[in-house]
């Protein structure tokens, strides 16, 4: 079932909703964006992927003690330590620069879980520098394990403003 949570011009200025009545909550077209195409939903992707592939080289190495998972995971942690903070970088900018993305509450809501998945993206790869081996076990795992909890709700949360909300979907200027 199809669910419109943005209301048209007229059912905000109605609702007595002062947010919705502004004027700015209408502009919701992307700024970040390369021909149209929003620079945040292509980058997403790596660090979402990347934090997946940590907790899985993070279980193997459970599993079998072998040297490359650790080695593996250090990778992993790092590229989408990186990768994270380019959508992180990319988000952010839109966030600001959109009147009708900064305008919703949602959209911060969606930087809170997206900081907290980058302090734990930091956290996990600045403990595997000082040694990739004996990070792993337990708390390499144990983060790795959250960051995934985290990342499939920063994701989702995402999603939600772009499906529910139309953030960031027209071409911009
Ligand atoms: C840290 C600051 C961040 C801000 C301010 C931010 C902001 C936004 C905004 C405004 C949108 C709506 C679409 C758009 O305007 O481009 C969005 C969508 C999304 N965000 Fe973020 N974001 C941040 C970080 C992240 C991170 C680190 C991830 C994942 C690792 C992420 C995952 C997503 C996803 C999956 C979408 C939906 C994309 C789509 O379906 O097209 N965001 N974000």
């Amino acid at each position: 079932m199809t669910q419109t949570k943005d209301p048209v011009p007229d059912e905000a200025a109605s609702s007595g909703d002062p947010i919705a009545s502004e004027p700015a909550f209408h502009q919701t077209e992307t700024r970040m964006a390369i021909m149209g195409h929003p620079l945040h939903a292509m980058t997403v992707a790596f660090p979402v992927a990347l934090t997946f592939c940590a907790f899985g080289a993070d279980l193997f190495y459970w599993w079998s003690g072998e040297e490359r998972w650790a080695w593996a995971a250090l990778w992993a942690s790092g590229t989408a330590f990186l990768f994270g903070l380019l959508a992180g970088i990319t988000g952010t900018a839109e966030l600001l620069m959109v009147p009708g993305i900064r305008i919703r509450a949602a959209s911060w809501t969606h930087f809170v879980i997206a900081v907290l998945l980058l302090s734990l993206l930091g956290l996990n790869w600045g403990r595997r520098l000082q040694g990739y081996e004996t990070a792993v076990l337990p708390w390499g795992l144990l983060i790795s394990g959250f960051a995934v909890l985290v990342v499939i709700a920063t994701g989702w949360h995402g999603g939600k403003l772009v499906f529910d909300y139309r953030l960031g979907t027209s071409k911009g200027n």
